[in-house]
């Protein structure tokens, strides 16, 4: 099913650390290196508009004009998962100012409930929203909507995540449309509990072994 606001990373790399990922018996450890990986392949892909500026490098043989990233984007988790996600793209970008939005889904109305917001000065900066998990799509509609009141429009707003759910990607799709999500996997289908189905189960639990 194709859907305009998202982008799926069609790589075997992200299909091998996938499968790994999903399985029931990978264990935290594991788990969070393979987070790790699959946030810098994922990242290759939702970074490739960042803008540029031209610079001048003397390389001792040459002086050679190419381009460097302008103002560097901000890294804005959604906790707790998002922060696994958060490191390796900080890796990536080192200059990269990062902000977190601290949500959790209510389980019985599935309806994402704030409990904490420390966002740096985002003026002029792209934001990289990180989340592993995109279901019912409440917890990063809302994060957009908190990014919205702070200043940042949706065309400057980039969801990266492992795993979208077909409800969530709609869902965003109508709540804000001018946000684009690059996922590595777009799954079946939410059960009736919200999660998503092959999925990988929660994955704040399975990151921070809290299960
Ligand atoms: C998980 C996940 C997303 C959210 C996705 O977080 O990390 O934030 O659920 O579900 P949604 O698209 O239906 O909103 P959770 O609420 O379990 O919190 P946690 O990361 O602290 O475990
Ligand atoms: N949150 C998760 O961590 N997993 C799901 O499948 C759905 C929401």
């Amino acid at each position: 099913m194709p859907f305009a606001n998202l982008h799926i990373v069609d790589h075997p790399l992200v299909s091998d650390k996938l499968a790994v990922l999903r399985s029931r018996t990978t264990p935290p450890a594991l788990f969070r290196r393979l987070v790790h990986e699959l946030t810098w392949l994922v990242a290759i892909e939702a970074t490739r508009g960042l803008p540029t500026a031209p610079v001048t490098v003397d390389t001792g043989l040459a002086t050679f004009e190419t381009r460097a990233l302008a103002r560097p984007p901000a890294i804005v988790s959604i906790l707790r998962a998002g922060l696994g996600m958060a490191e390796p793209l900080q890796e990536l970008i080192p200059d990269a100012v990062q902000g977190h939005i601290g949500l959790y889904r209510d389980e019985a109305t599935l309806r994402p409930v704030r409990y904490y917001q420390n966002l740096p000065d985002l003026t002029g900066r792209r934001v990289l929203l990180v989340d592993p998990m995109l279901a019912t799509a409440g917890s990063s509609a809302d994060a957009a909507d908190i990014l919205n009141e702070a200043g940042v429009p949706d065309a400057d707003i980039g969801l990266l995540v492992l795993i979208a759910a077909p409800e969530g990607v709609a869902l965003l799709a109508e709540r804000h449309p001018g946000v684009a999500i690059t996922a590595a996997a777009l799954d079946d289908r939410l059960d009736e509990n919200g999660y998503i189905v092959p999925g990988l189960g929660d994955a704040g639990d399975r990151y921070f072994g809290t299960l």
